[in-house]
């Protein structure tokens, strides 16, 4: 019983913990959104074009797959409900060209 309640406070945290209230303003470029948002944990060098952020399996390389995954996250990487409408749009363009297997 106290292990169960217990559990379900751990998983409540989780959740809150997953999900990241970050919204772009409507002029950034998707740079900036990228270093506001993503590289602390997609780390790299957005001066150096050779260095690459992301590795995505080859059948998920589409704006449809980024943008869902961006507005869901996963097990580990946090939901950005609010990247809606163009700031999505130049954010999974700026995902595409800086993809590993592109
Ligand atoms: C707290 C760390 C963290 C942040 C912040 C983060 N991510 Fe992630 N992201 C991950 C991890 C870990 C994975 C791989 C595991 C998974 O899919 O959940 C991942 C996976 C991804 C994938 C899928 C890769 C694949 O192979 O399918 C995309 C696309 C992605 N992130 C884009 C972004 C974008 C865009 C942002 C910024 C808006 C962002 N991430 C912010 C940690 C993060």
């Amino acid at each position: 019983m106290q292990y169960k309640k217990l559990s379900l406070w751990v998983l409540t945290l989780g959740l809150v913990a997953c999900s990241d209230d970050y919204t772009p303003r409507e002029s950034s470029p998707a740079k900036t959104i990228y270093l506001e948002a993503c590289a602390r944990c997609h780390a790299g060098e957005p001066e150096n074009p050779k260095r690459y952020y992301w590795s995505i399996n080859s059948k998920n390389i589409n704006a449809k797959y980024i943008a869902h995954k961006v507005n869901a996250g996963g097990l580990t990487m946090p939901s950005f409900p609010n990247i809606q409408g163009e700031s999505m749009r130049k954010l999974t363009e700026y995902v595409l060209l800086h993809n590993l297997k592109k």
